[in-house]
């Protein structure tokens, strides 16, 4: 892969040629080591591993009077490879005037993300997942199991993705659409006709959103059963969702009927500020699975454990099912693990033969690496070969 990022957070521009072998980024906190990580996984739908605002990632600088500013856009692009094929893929944000009446001159300034392929842009940023995925650790994730269920949904949601590219478009369809019908029912425009159709439409988004995550978290299950990690702990997925649980015992295009009627009862549940259900509340639950354990209930590390048990087992799956592995981007993720664990990781990243993107602050961590992969050093916004 060869990426180039433009005006990218700290860096105005830079380019790295990577070959198939792990690369290990260095540099001292803030050096910029998670930015690299964080343009790669631009590259695939979403908002990236930050789940940053488009606006915050255009490079500010200050000037020398003290004085600073930003650019007006951002890039990320990148030469990949795929069976005999190499293409172009990018994406950037453009400024956009929208009309919106309001303003005192009638337009606002906002930011769009575009995709472009082979220099065409294209309208959906879920074609991105024919061409490259990629899947992350990073220390914010540390808390993934702890918290609300809305990050382990789109943790759930992203491993479907990678199996089935119009997952992403039905999730960000669902959404579209449920913030209409929510905003049309707390601003009491109770028209009928319109929110039935919004109900449809959600329903039929819905009941496939709910079908592809039960089938990701099955295939999955059935992966880890059959092929156990020899150090990492087996974990046992679940999903806990009313729409995917009517899937148990109907067929989909009845469970799309009855979402209808649910969300049609919903309807004073969104006037009256009481709980609203749906495919947009399902959590995902992990067991370490010796244990019967939920995640939630582990310890830290051995929590880390099981989300590399996941990751693992989701690009063995991905590189069995699909002939190609994600990138694998791993911010900080050595830190923590005990050395057996560490070589572990190291080994299986190789026999693997995922392209990886590894952050440290510590270089000797990754001793066993030398010769085998690629060290990068950044200083002053500036990568160095080591
Ligand atoms: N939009 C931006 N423009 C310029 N610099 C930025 C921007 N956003 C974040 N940064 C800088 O990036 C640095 C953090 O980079 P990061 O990759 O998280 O560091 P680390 O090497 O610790 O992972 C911070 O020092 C911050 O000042
Ligand atoms: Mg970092």
């Amino acid at each position: 892969m060869r990426l180039t990022l433009t005006d990218f957070r700290n860096y105005q521009f830079l380019r790295i040629n990577a070959g198939t072998e792990p690369i290990v980024i260095t540099g001292d906190n803030g050096a910029g080591k998670t930015n690299i990580l964080e343009a790669i996984s631009f590259l695939t739908p979403g908002r990236g591993l930050r789940g940053a605002r488009l606006a915050d990632i255009k490079r500010i600088s200050s000037a020398e009077d003290g004085s600073f500013g930003s650019s007006v856009s951002w890039a990320v692009a990148a030469k990949v490879s795929k069976g005999d094929d190499c293409y172009d893929i990018a994406t950037a944000v453009e400024p956009v005037l929208r009309e919106v009446g309001q303003d005192e001159d009638g337009s606002q300034r906002f930011e769009r993300r575009i995709v472009k392929i082979d220099g065409s842009k294209i309208s959906s940023q879920a074609e991105l997942g024919n061409y490259i995925s990629a899947i992350w650790l990073t220390p914010q994730m540390d808390r993934l199991f702890r918290g609300g269920s809305q990050p382990r949904r789109s943790f759930l949601d992203r491993l479907v993705y990678d199996f089935d590219a119009e997952h992403a478009k039905r999730i960000s369809s669902f959404e579209h659409l449920y913030k209409e019908w929510y905003r049309l029912l707390k601003d009491g425009k109770h028209d009928n006709f319109w929110l039935s159709g919004l109900e449809e439409n959600m329903a039929s988004a819905g009941a496939a959103i709910a079908a592809a995550r039960r089938e990701q978290i099955a295939r999955l299950n059935t992966f880890i059963e059959h092929e156990p990690d020899d150090v990492f702990p087996s974990v046992r997925l679940e999903l806990d969702g009313t729409i995917e649980k009517l899937l148990d015992t109907l067929p989909a295009i009845e469970v799309e009927d009855r979402y209808r009627e649910i969300l049609r009862k919903m309807r004073r549940s969104v006037i009256y500020n009481d709980t609203i259900d749906g495919v947009n509340r399902t959590d995902f639950k992990v067991y370490y699975r010796k244990k019967g354990m939920p995640a939630d209930l582990c310890s830290t590390g051995e929590q880390k454990s099981l989300l590399i048990s996941i990751i693992l087992a989701q690009s063995k799956c991905q590189s069995l099912y699909k002939g190609f592995a994600p990138v694998m981007l791993l911010d900080e993720v050595v830190a923590h693990l005990d050395d057996l664990k560490r070589e572990a990781l190291i080994g299986k990243i190789q026999e693997l033969g995922v392209q990886a993107w590894i952050t440290s602050t510590n270089a000797e961590l990754f001793d066993s690496l030398r010769g085998k992969a690629r060290f990068l050093h950044i200083e002053d916004n500036q990568l160095f070969e080591e």
